[in-house]
């Protein structure tokens, strides 16, 4: 999987794992998750496994709809920047931020992108994919992964900001990262059985600080403050490198 070297050559690599102490419970073997920015082609496989399983059911329109790739894979993740967390060598929770490939986000194929998103479309990164594997669900893993990807984006993309195409119950889900519904009417997908979305969007600074504010102030368990950064040739963090 190639990402354009030209959509993240903002800042040298300086960090591309990070490590992190779980709180209490989330795990019996594991204390630290593992934060990943750049897959291998394993992690990549492990990543879209996890999006099988939690699609299969109620998401079973993205699973083998592109002959010839992963049964959860579609062409957008070719071009896109992939993010894992695993626990004891597991992945827990997988997500991807795509700029446009051949011209289109994968959210045009449900819809065209609203005005105010489409005049400054090369400013957007489309996130997509979020997963967290059920058992590790309401523990603010999500909020963990996207704080670091986006602080990672920030720190390494020209693009400043994302969107995203959300059934309602995650559009008001994602508010509290600090992105805002960009229209209120949601489109209907009738490729998607019949459900509605709402177009949301958020600026990657923006997101990773009111994450980071978040986990510090409702008891998480999550101290970012004591996450530790890691070099992409050398999975095992650097000592002393902090978020
Ligand atoms: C989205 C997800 C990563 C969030 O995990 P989490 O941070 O642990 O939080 P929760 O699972 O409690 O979900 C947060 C809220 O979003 C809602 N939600 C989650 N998935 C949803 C879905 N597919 N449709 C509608 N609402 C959903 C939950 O009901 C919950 O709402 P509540 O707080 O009012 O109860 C996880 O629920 C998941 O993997 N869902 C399935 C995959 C998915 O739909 N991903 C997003 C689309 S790309």
């Amino acid at each position: 999987m190639q990402t354009p070297r030209s959509e993240f050559a903002r800042a040298s690599r300086a960090w591309s794992t990070a490590t992190i102490r779980c709180p209490t419970g989330l795990s019996v073997g594991a204390h630290e998750l593992v934060f990943r920015a750049e897959l291998d082609a394993r992690e990549l496989r492990d990543a879209l496994d996890l999006r099988r399983v939690v699609f299969q059911d109620r998401g079973d329109y993205l699973i083998d709809a592109h002959p010839g790739l992963h049964p959860a894979e579609d062409p957008h993740d070719a071009v896109a920047q992939h993010f894992a967390c695993s626990l004891d060598g597991e992945t827990i929770a997988a997500a991807r931020f795509s700029p446009d490939f051949e011209g289109r986000f994968e959210a045009e194929e449900l819809a065209p992108l609203p005005g105010v998103l489409d005049e400054t479309r090369d400013a957007f990164f489309q996130v997509s994919r979020v997963v967290v594997r059920e058992d590790f669900r309401k523990r603010h893993v999500t909020e963990v992964m996207l704080h670091l990807a986006c602080r990672w984006m920030a720190e390494h993309a020209a693009r400043r900001h994302y969107f995203a195409l959300c059934l309602p119950g995650l559009a008001r889900f994602y508010e509290h990262f600090g992105a805002e519904i960009v229209v209120r009417d949601p489109i209907v997908a009738p490729s998607r059985r019949g459900h509605s979305y709402l177009w949301i969007r958020g600026e990657l600074a923006h997101t990773a600080a009111t994450t980071r504010n978040y986990l510090a102030t409702v008891a998480s368990g999550w101290d970012l403050a004591r996450c530790r950064l890691g070099d992409p040739s050398n999975t095992k963090p650097s000592p002393g490198a902090r978020a």
